[in-house]
């Protein structure tokens, strides 16, 4: 968090853009779905001569549309007994209307390497859950829209958003509309999706194929006969795995990002990244709350006070590419699935380190679970490498996990985890940042539960108040 000059505002294409690589974690999409989605969206709108305003809406659903894809990865885990996110890809490529094929993809989905007894038993608690894949859809649909709102994105975006799982013939969710109910946005990102996901895999030919198959089912007949259209045009279909956004967004209208457009960017995916599972619901929330307050303990100053926020909300972006069977395990970790989870602050760096307006928080984010005698992860860095804000996000991150449950152990009150950390200090957490987190809560030590969240209700009453005690 060095103290360049910072740009005024960025490109809000490039923010989005990069930042829908996690979104593609999740999903469990290759690198660049959303984009590609995007691109295939937008050549569609031009094929359908929608007006700059409507490019403009569609433009945001398309790299947004799985904003809300964590809110159902805990529920869709648990149901299926399986990682979420090979639930997600493999259900985007079977089509749900033919009810064989649904039972299909069902069998082989859930528990995989179980017994047919155990699988049977699966089969049985879905079945019973006869809303379960209405409620799936509905709150990943709501989720996304409300990112885009809160995003302060158009209506239009945030409609498209809320329909991207409708079907034109009535069969698909979470309202079950049809034909032109669907609002034309969320129809053109059902179809984009799923053609890029075949042509991504299958080249076009394949994917043609497909939208011309589903046509009249899943997708509005009018647009794949657009589609169509597009077959010609081989430098588009050359052109994406490139990745280029720049070209489709609608040149008169271009949105940028300033100082406070990226804090709330920084928000909302640290809302996508909580969603993820019920047992961290408002850990990145928390843990910015809890470094803010120690940081400005510390002295430090305004500007490395914004990183420290940003850096914070999205310490564990990265987390989006693990699966919540490991996430949300009831037990301990076997070494592989810990060695997924090590991975997690590689991801987030390297997701930060390409969205613009954000690269410069990748070290600090990182680094968020190195310790200072090098027995940390992912680089195993020591004292001399890790920076004060690196030090006080590592104290932030420790507390808040202690303080909140988890699926193998009760959350901690406050004074137990400070115990529980205080043989770490000065050896593997930094002295300072800790006193001063112990300073932090002098005053309001929680003695039960109830007390607990008032110190939570405090602390982020602090930190945004102002932006943060300055
Ligand atoms: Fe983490
Ligand atoms: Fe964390």
């Amino acid at each position: 968090m060095g103290a360049g000059p910072r740009p005024r505002e960025v490109p809000l294409s490039e923010v989005i853009g990069a930042l829908s690589y996690a979104l593609d974690l999740t999903e469990g999409e290759p690198p660049g779905h959303a984009v590609r989605t995007c691109m295939i969206g937008m050549r569609i709108a031009q094929e359908l001569g929608l007006g700059e305003a409507e490019r403009t809406d569609l433009f945001y659903a398309l790299l947004l549309k799985d904003a809300g894809c964590s809110a159902n990865s805990a529920r869709m885990a648990a149901l299926f007994a399986v990682d979420d996110r090979h639930a997600k890809r493999s259900s985007k490529r079977v089509d749900w209307a033919r009810s064989y094929t649904a039972f299909l993809w069902t069998l082989r989905t859930v528990a995989p390497g179980g017994s047919w007894r155990s699988r049977a038993s699966q089969l049985m608690s879905i079945r019973q859950e006869t809303e379960i894949t209405r409620s799936l859809m509905r709150a990943r649909c709501d989720r996304g829209a409300e990112i885009a709102r809160l995003l302060g994105l158009g209506q239009g975006t945030a409609d498209a958003i809320r329909g991207l799982d409708e079907h034109w013939d009535g069969h698909g969710q979470p309202e079950g509309q049809r034909g032109d109910e669907i609002p034309l946005g969320g129809r053109i990102l059902c179809l984009a999706q799923t053609v890029e996901i075949f042509h991504a895999q299958r080249g076009l030919d394949a994917a043609l194929h497909v939208a011309e198959r589903r046509s009249g089912g899943w997708f509005d007949p009018k647009l794949v006969s657009l589609l169509k259209r597009t077959r010609a045009d081989t430098a588009f279909w050359a052109s994406l795995p490139a990745g280029e956004l720049e070209p489709w967004e609608p040149q008169e209208r271009r949105l940028t990002a300033d100082e406070g457009y990226l804090d709330r960017i920084a928000d909302a995916f640290a809302g996508v990244v909580d969603a993820k599972s019920p047992w961290t619901y408002r850990h990145s929330d928390r843990t910015c709350v809890i470094a803010m307050s120690i940081a400005a303990l510390l002295g430090c100053d305004d500007r490395v006070l914004d990183d420290m926020r940003r850096a914070a909300l999205l310490h564990d972006v990265g987390k989006l590419a693990i699966s919540n069977q490991i996430l949300d395990k009831p037990a301990r970790l076997t070494d592989e699935e810990f060695a997924v989870v090590r991975r997690h602050p590689l991801h987030t760096a390297a997701i930060l380190e390409r969205t613009p307006g954000f690269a410069g928080l990748a070290p600090v984010a990182g680094a968020h679970h190195e310790r200072l005698d090098g027995s940390g992860y992912p680089h195993g860095l020591d004292g001399g490498a890790l920076s004060v804000p690196m030090r006080v996000l590592a104290v932030a991150d420790v507390y808040e996990a202690l303080t909140s449950a988890r699926p193998y152990r009760p959350a901690l009150g406050s004074a137990q985890a400070l115990e529980v950390m205080r043989p770490d200090v000065p050896r593997r957490l930094d002295r300072d940042a800790y006193s001063a987190l112990e300073a932090v809560l002098e005053e309001r030590l929680p003695e039960t539960p109830a007390a607990h969240a008032a110190v939570d209700d405090a602390l982020r009453a602090d930190a945004v108040i102002g932006r943060h005690i300055r």
